[in-house]
């Protein structure tokens, strides 16, 4: 006969009251059955290990509702799903956390150096600053649909080229940021790779046994990148919310991604790459930029009304600008030009 546990018994097991199991069974997560003489309810082992599944799921902060969803639907994508969504959340409220603690610290310093008679101010101006902030962090959206791009992308960098031929230098660009970010890097370093896509920039690190992750905020881009390179380490991320410690990593990548977020955003994006780089670390990014803003008026009194419309469609980078930024955080950048619009930027 199947071994059978009583509420008392699993309650004890799991060191949980037997309200809990109740309150699990009225949820619809566990199945009970009932001794037909005593009408006590009883679990087998399934339940048991039912049980265990449900109890870890809630240690990691999952919602009943999350974990009914889990328990229905028992295959790999719907798991991946429910712990990306999870995993979003969970970081998403370390980045608040974050810039809480920063503001906080802020206001405690300026209020050892200030008079009383501006320290409503100050908290205002914290205040206004956090907000805006976050609002921006928060607001940032995949305009271009990269999920639905995902499974041609490949097709089309490495065939199509690109409007504006953008892409007729991919893999030398590639092959480039991969040469420059590990000139001074040794054998077990930690490299970043943001916006992976689908991994192609990723692989060089990966084959010269560095130890690489990915980051993308297109979850069907990391599961392209995924598939193509199954020991790469993806993760679902945005520039501005790094899903990492600081001082993480001693290179932080980059090939054709910055340009999806406009200036503000890049400024955040920018403090957040060096909160997870090492002091001594690079940042090496390939992407359609301008050297300032004369060459972007001189390059556009040469296109097509359809080609600025399409350049304008996103936010190609002013490196003089970019160079000024970095100057402010005590680093500095150096460049090289690809072609018409493809850059490389060195950060130290
Ligand atoms: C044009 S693809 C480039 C992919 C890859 N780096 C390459 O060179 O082939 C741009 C990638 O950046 C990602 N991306 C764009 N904005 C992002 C953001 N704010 N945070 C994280 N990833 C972003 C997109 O999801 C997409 O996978």
């Amino acid at each position: 006969m199947k071994k059978r546990y009583s509420i008392n018994d699993v309650a004890k097991l799991f060191s949980i009251t037997t309200n809990k199991l109740r309150f699990y069974e009225k949820k619809g997560l566990l199945a009970y059955q009932r001794d037909a003489s005593s009408n006590y309810r009883y679990y087998h082992n399934e339940d048991i290990k039912k049980i265990q599944i449900i109890l870890t799921y809630r240690v990691l902060g999952f919602s009943i509702s999350d974990i009914k969803d889990i328990l229905a639907k028992d295959d790999k994508e719907s798991h991946l799903d429910h712990f990306y969504n999870h995993w979003k959340a969970i970081n998403d409220k370390i980045d608040k956390l974050q810039l809480l603690r920063n503001s906080m610290e802020g206001l405690i310093d300026s209020m050892y150096s200030s008079d009383e008679s501006n320290s409503c101010e100050l908290l205002i101006q914290s205040i206004t600053n956090l907000n805006e902030l976050t609002k921006t962090k928060d607001s940032w959206i995949d305009r271009w649909d990269f999920n639905s791009w995902a499974k041609n992308y490949d097709k089309s960098v490495y065939h199509g080229k690109g409007v504006l031929n953008m892409y007729q230098h991919y893999e030398e660009i590639l092959e480039k940021v991969f040469t420059l970010s590990t000139k001074n890097l040794n054998s077990d370093g930690w490299v970043l790779d943001l916006g992976v896509g689908t991994g192609n920039l990723a692989q060089k690190y990966l084959n010269a046994d560095y130890h690489v992750y990915g980051i993308d905020q297109s979850r069907e881009m990391l599961n392209v990148a995924k598939n193509k390179f199954p020991s790469l380490k993806v993760r679902l991320g945005e520039f501005m919310k790094i899903p990492f410690a600081d001082n993480s990593f001693d290179a932080i990548v980059s090939t054709y991604s910055f340009h999806h977020l406009n200036q503000y955003e890049k400024s955040i994006a920018i403090v957040e790459m060096l909160r997870v780089l090492k002091d001594s670390g690079v940042i090496v990014m390939g992407d359609l930029m301008f050297e300032n803003e004369q060459s972007r008026q001189k390059l556009f009194a040469n296109l097509t009304g359809k080609q600025i419309e399409f350049i304008n469609d996103e936010y190609y980078s002013d490196i003089e600008w970019l160079a000024n930024e970095f100057k402010r955080h005590n680093k500095s950048l150096e460049y090289i030009r690809i072609d018409l619009l493809n850059y490389i930027i060195t950060v130290t």
